[in-house]
């Protein structure tokens, strides 16, 4: 007989069914409980709710394992390029040369943006935040171009918005300088022409640095997917009441601005910063973080998986070197990154809490080394993410999955009768 647990209730017993998956992880099928028992689960923060049965990604945050589409991202940011990583998670195979060679010019065919989505950016004030601008004209692109109806047309989507996000991202950045905003070179590949139009400017000569695009395909292959945070489940969540793909990415984008989450990389360059400004003391903000009265926490330190080393924090940390070394660059914070990193996993709080580095950690060290301003970090974590948010949102779509909606213990005044307004207190 297949597994199952039992749950004694009320003198009665019921069999759950335990669900294994590929790599032996289980879960417990509670998706009839509420029929047949009365009750629900609680589970505030969704620490043990799996919300999907997902091929995607697999991810062990006890091994420090992570995985897309079976193959080890360790091997990914080593050989593959963003585009290849991007369509293995959303088609589920790594492209062969011809597949791969048509989907790079499908994207970038579409690197435009209609005329008129130029005249909202007038809207915005100069010191709006960038991720605000994004997620705002990624929820515009609903005005411009149609959703999908077939799965022909579901690819469209896609690839439109693989293709723009960047253009997006950079006219972002350029909008809040008041700098004039570039048109894409579509001969240039997918990152060397964010590049460009994030740095070229027509009163001088720029030439994308391959060291620079090189290290910037990595960082977003790392970032491409996490299984189920808390933006993709706000991707998948949005999109299950069966809004279009660019409305569920516009609100995975907010959620992942967050400084509990892709937020966190802007945070951990002004806490370095500041800890440098201070002293370059590590220990009193270790201390800080140690004390709960504080409200300080190491940011970059700690995730809600990973029980051992974020793999992502291990591939960054190296890249970091690499990259400044390459670039000839000294910045004082990744010696306080280094100092902090040595002395918190020494630190008897953080090893039995089990809190290490995470991706966010070392990643705004190289975003500034890249050039990029400390405002739009969370944004390069998007353009990362969103060929994870792309498979999660397909996935979903095509599972027919039904429309997300957790329940609730009530636990407000019980019914009272109403008081009209004379004769209130
Ligand atoms: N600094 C100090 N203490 C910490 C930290 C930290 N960075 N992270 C967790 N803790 C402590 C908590 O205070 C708690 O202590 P307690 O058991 O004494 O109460 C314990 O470790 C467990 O932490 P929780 O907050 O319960 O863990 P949770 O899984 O809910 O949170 C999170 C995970 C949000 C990532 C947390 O570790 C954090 O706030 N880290 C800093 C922000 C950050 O780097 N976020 C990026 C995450 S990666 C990503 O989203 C891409």
């Amino acid at each position: 007989m297949s597994k199952h647990a039992e749950l004694h209730y009320e003198g009665k017993v019921y069999k759950l069914p335990v669900i294994e998956g590929t790599e032996h992880e289980t879960a417990l099928d509670i998706s009839k409980l509420r029929d047949e028992t009365g009750l629900i689960t609680l589970d505030i923060g969704y620490k043990n709710t799996g919300a999907t049965q997902s091929a995607i990604t697999f991810l062990d945050g006890e091994e420090g394992i992570l995985r897309y589409r079976g193959y080890g991202i360790e091997d990914l940011a080593e050989h593959a390029d963003f585009l290849e990583v991007a369509h293995l998670l959303i088609y589920g195979e790594l492209p062969n040369k011809a597949t791969l060679d048509k989907f790079e010019r499908d994207i970038s065919r579409r690197t435009l943006v209609h005329e008129d989505i130029r005249k909202i950016f007038d809207g915005f004030p100069a010191n709006a935040h960038p991720m605000g601008v994004l997620s705002s004209l990624v929820c515009s692109l609903t005005a411009f171009y149609p959703g999908h109806r077939t799965v022909e047309e579901m690819d469209l989507t896609i690839v439109r918005l693989l293709a723009k996000l960047p253009t997006l991202a950079a006219w972002s950045y350029r909008n809040g300088m008041g700098h004039p905003l570039n048109y894409p070179n579509n001969n240039l590949n997918y990152c060397a022409n964010f590049l460009h139009m994030m740095f070229a400017y027509p009163t001088e000569d720029y030439e994308v640095n391959p060291v620079v695009v090189d290290a910037l395909d990595k960082l977003l292959i790392l970032h491409a997917d996490h299984e189920q945070n808390c933006s993709t489940s706000t991707v998948r969540i949005v999109g299950s009441s069966q809004v279009g793909l660019f409305s569920a990415v516009a609100a995975g984008i907010n959620a992942l601005w967050g400084p509990l989450h892709g937020g966190a990389n802007q945070e951990v360059i002004e806490m370095l910063e500041r800890i440098k400004a201070d002293g370059g003391n590590v220990k009193k903000y270790v201390d800080m973080a140690k004390d709960k009265n504080s409200g300080f926490r190491l940011m970059g330190f700690g995730h809600r998986v990973y029980k051992n080393f974020d793999p992502r924090a291990k591939i960054i940390k190296k890249a970091c070197d690499n990259v400044l070394a390459a670039l000839k660059i000294d910045d004082p914070a990744l010696n306080i990154a280094r100092q902090l990193e040595e002395y918190a996993l020494k630190d008897e709080y953080f090893i039995s809490r089990k809190l290490y580095p995470n991706v966010d950690f070392y990643s705004g060290i190289i975003y500034r080394a890249l050039g990029i301003p400390t405002n739009m970090f969370t944004v390069m974590f998007a353009l990362g993410r969103l060929p994870g948010w792309i498979a999660q949102w397909r996935e979903m779509v095509l599972a027919k999955e039904p429309i997300g909606r957790p329940r609730q213990v009530f636990v407000g005044k019980p019914h009272r009768p109403f008081v009209p307004l004379a004769s209130r207190a």
